[in-house]
């Protein structure tokens, strides 16, 4: 491999070397056609069956239902803020949402544009160090849905189930996405941006359950209508091609892999070794509660701020780089998506062992 980091990055994010050695030939000359992928009509046979191929490895890796569609929108994930309820909510209609962080927050403040939202937990007072368990809420009856995010990046806790609960669910998958089984069934949307799990930045995959799609206000613009874009194959107007080919690339690495239950397996063992190494010693201290802890985000303190910024200018000296936490948590965040090594944790680990022991609180 040519020289590369461990790169923690919380977002775009490291991606398989593999894929980015094809993507570096394919985006000179694709399939022998003498020009690159990025070059190529998104009407072409070639490009057509990349959009093709990609749903269809989304849609066997994750499972989803025929009766759901799969969307490659642009506009990132926090423009699905407000689609979802510019489709699914208007006036007198409800829905409910879980503020478990930054992104839920910003989610919430686009639905009140569009109908009502109960806020029927929140986490903020407490920084955001945990999820709820179904209990510590209650969903309306008359609501459309219950929206969570499945995973709060900055923040670095995860719902570790998701709820049963006697409604639609909708989520924001954005960071999580592919890391581990579960049923899409129970969804009627997830929204995920690319740039974590799936490939690079500027495609947003949202699935939705069919019938959905009839709810839209008729005063919706054309280009913000889930219907537009379910009606012509995310090809109403040119989709983002080449994060949907590398989208693509990475889906085939996963199911090459074993698929969502081989690297559900790989992200635990990664993700416990190094909570086991946060809670060997009071050294180091996970920000979030254990029970809502995150396989993907990793957030942790040290005993002072300068020792944490010492901890970052070494650890980045030995190739462990990204590792600086959100500034709303401070302290450091190790973002270990699909595609981060096992041998970068490794590393981590190592180094935190060998800090603690030199740099005494
Ligand atoms: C959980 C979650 N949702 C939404 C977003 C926003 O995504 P975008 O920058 O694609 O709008 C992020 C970005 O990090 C995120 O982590």
């Amino acid at each position: 491999m040519a020289e590369r980091v461990f790169n923690f990055s919380p977002g775009p994010a490291v991606l398989p070397y593999e894929v980015l050695e094809q993507a570096s030939r394919d985006i000179v000359n694709f399939q022998g056609m003498g020009m690159g992928l990025i070059e190529v009509s998104h009407r072409s046979k070639q490009f057509i069956a990349v959009m093709d191929e990609a749903e269809a490895l989304l849609r066997e890796l994750m499972g989803i239902p025929g009766n759901y569609k799969v969307l490659f929108l642009q506009g990132g994930a926090s423009s699905q803020f407000f689609m979802v309820p510019m489709n699914l909510l208007g006036p007198g209609k409800k829905a409910v949402y879980l503020n478990t962080g930054t992104w839920s927050k910003k989610a919430i403040k686009e639905a009140k544009l569009f109908g009502e939202v109960n806020v029927a937990y929140s986490s903020e007072e407490q920084n955001f160090v945990r999820v709820p368990t179904p209990a510590e809420y209650t969903v309306d009856k008359d609501a459309e849905y219950l929206y969570l995010v499945s995973n709060n990046t900055i923040y670095g806790t995860q719902f570790p189930e998701f709820p049963v609960v006697d409604k639609m669910l909708v989520s924001d998958m954005s960071s999580d996405i592919l890391s581990r089984a579960f049923d899409v069934s129970r969804f009627g949307l997830i929204f995920a941006g690319a740039q974590k799990n799936l490939g690079p930045a500027g495609v947003t995959i949202v699935i939705i359950r069919e019938d959905l799609l009839d709810r839209t206000p008729a005063n919706t613009p054309t280009m913000l209508s889930y219907k537009t874009h379910a009606d012509k194959g995310s090809m109403f107007n040119t989709p983002p091609c080449f994060a949907v080919y590398i989208v693509g690339q990475v889906l085939k690495w996963l199911k090459n892999l074993g698929g969502v239950e081989a690297i559900e397996k790989i992200n635990r063992e990664k993700a416990a070794l190094l909570y086991a190494r946060i809670d060997a010693s009071g050294y180091y201290r996970g920000h979030a509660e254990p029970a809502s802890r995150s396989l993907m985000n990793v957030t942790f303190n040290l005993p002072t701020p300068e020792l944490e910024a010492k901890f970052i200018a070494e650890a980045t000296a030995r190739d462990l780089n990204g590792l600086k936490g959100h500034r709303s948590v401070g302290g450091c965040r190790a973002s270990i998506y699909n595609a981060f090594p096992r041998e970068g944790v490794v590393k981590l680990v190592d180094f935190m062992s060998e800090f603690e022991a030199s740099n005494p609180a």
